[in-house]
């Protein structure tokens, strides 16, 4: 498989792991018209660069092909995800903010789902959403949100507009942006000299034990180890100051930064998790191939086992069109002759079809009017809040299906 430059250090030494095929943009769900169209598709393959230890997508889509004026995913869906943002928000009012009048900026601020909580604590919130349906429902709530992509030089001009930042803070943001040197720069203009950085991305650590492959897909860039983050921080005058593992998505980390001449100090949390990621060989090649044959041996493990449900005439059907939806079902084959449909909370999917897979995508009500044998949780992160509040299908004899790490009934 030829591989390319690292897109962090430039160095020739990326390991390519794992080639999840030709995929669909994950978040390009269809219409009846497109079905009889080509679908867009990429090389989804990972690779890892044993000089910086970024692990990163080989191929990239162009951001623009996946923010825009259609983006399909609003951050207000899940109860769960609203609490994480309004105890996330109460931190930084708390413990972070330092100054009434320096502004704050979140980017990627998608609905404003934590930018509006993080107004309460401080008027001057400034959101930075380049898809503008998003970002419109933002300014509904009376939101200031700038609608472009960050780059060193809106930086600069938000920097001159509103302030030096006290706090810039991206939620699942940091590892969708290709340019990584580029946001660093943005972070150098945005930053007052106390100024802190907060980013919470899925963790490579939790994506490697969990085997949670379904997180690697056109909008994830990158695969954060603490090791790859500090460093790449650390090349660009910024220091991580603090570390914290989160539970959202599946296994995040929430990283805390500063300038380097800041005067916080680095906690013990940094060095500790630095220590956890080369215990389990997060520094070197061979995790990373490991890895791969144990996520193929997942695949078989959800085949078989759906195979074995749909050949003793259960009726099956997934739930949640997530990101992650369109990457099992690919890399598995799964389509509409073994899932009759994927139930979803988001108004603007239904009607739609699973990208390259083209299964329909129905409201809710639909599973709940007619229940199947089994649910095969598609959003794997969400299973629990799933669960609870769909328990009427279990009443009803319905069971659910998950596929991480293995295949199962719950
Ligand atoms: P998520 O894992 O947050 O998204 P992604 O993989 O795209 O990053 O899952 C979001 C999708 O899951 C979204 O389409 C809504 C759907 N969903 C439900 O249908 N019901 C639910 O209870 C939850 C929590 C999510």
């Amino acid at each position: 498989m030829p591989s390319k430059p690292c897109r962090i250090c430039g160095d020739d030494a990326l390991h390519p792991f794992l080639d999840l095929g030709e995929m669909p943009i994950a978040n390009a769900f269809l219409t009846a018209d497109q079905l009889r169209q080509p679908e867009y598709k990429f090389r989804l393959r990972t690779g890892f660069c044993s000089h910086c230890l970024m692990v990163q997508l080989i191929d990239v889509v162009d951001p623009k092909m996946l923010f825009h004026d259609h983006y399909a995913y609003y951050s207000s869906i899940s109860r769960v995800m609203d609490r994480h943002f309004a105890g996330l928000a109460e931190l930084i009012g708390e413990s972070l903010l330092y100054d009434r009048e320096l502004p704050l900026y979140e980017i990627g601020s998608n609905d404003g789902i934590l930018l509006e909580k993080l107004a309460r604590w401080n008027p001057n919130a400034v959101g930075i959403e380049p898809s503008t349906n998003v970002a419109e429902v933002a300014r509904n709530k009376g939101l200031t949100v700038v609608g472009e992509f960050l780059t060193p030089a809106l930086a600069n001009e938000l920097a001159a507009k509103y302030g030096r930042a006290q706090l810039v803070v991206g939620g699942n943001v940091l590892c969708h942006i290709p340019n990584l040197k580029d946001l660093a720069k943005s972070l150098d203009g945005l930053l007052d000299e106390e100024g802190v950085f907060v980013f919470e991305d899925p963790y490579l650590l939790e994506i490697v034990t969990q085997l949670a492959y379904d997180q690697i897909y056109d909008e994830h860039v990158y695969y954060f180890s603490v090791s790859s983050l500090s460093r790449l921080f650390e090349s660009h005058g910024l220091r991580l100051f603090r570390v914290q593992p989160i539970p959202v998505h599946g296994g995040s980390m929430r990283v805390f930064g500063c300038r380097a001449g800041s005067r916080r100090p680095t906690e013990s949390s940094v060095g500790d998790q630095i220590e956890l990621e080369q215990e389990n060989g997060l520094g070197a090649p061979e995790a990373y191939t490991v890895f791969a044959e144990r996520v193929a041996q997942s695949r078989q493990s959800l085949t078989d086992l759906l195979g074995n449900l749909k050949r003793e005439g259960k009726r099956l059907i997934g739930y949640a069109a997530a990101s992650k939806a369109t990457v099992i079902l690919n890399y598995c084959g799964i389509g509409p002759e073994t899932l009759e449909y994927v139930c979803d909370t988001t108004p603007t999917k239904h009607g739609l079809f699973t990208p390259g897979t083209h299964v329909p995508i129905v409201p809710i009500e639909t599973f709940a009017a007619d229940y199947p044998d089994y649910a095969f949780v598609l959003a794997w992160n969400h299973l629990k809040e799933i669960v609870e509040k769909e328990s009427a299908f279990a009443s009803h004899g319905g069971k659910f299906i998950t596929h991480i790490p293995t295949a199962r009934v719950v």
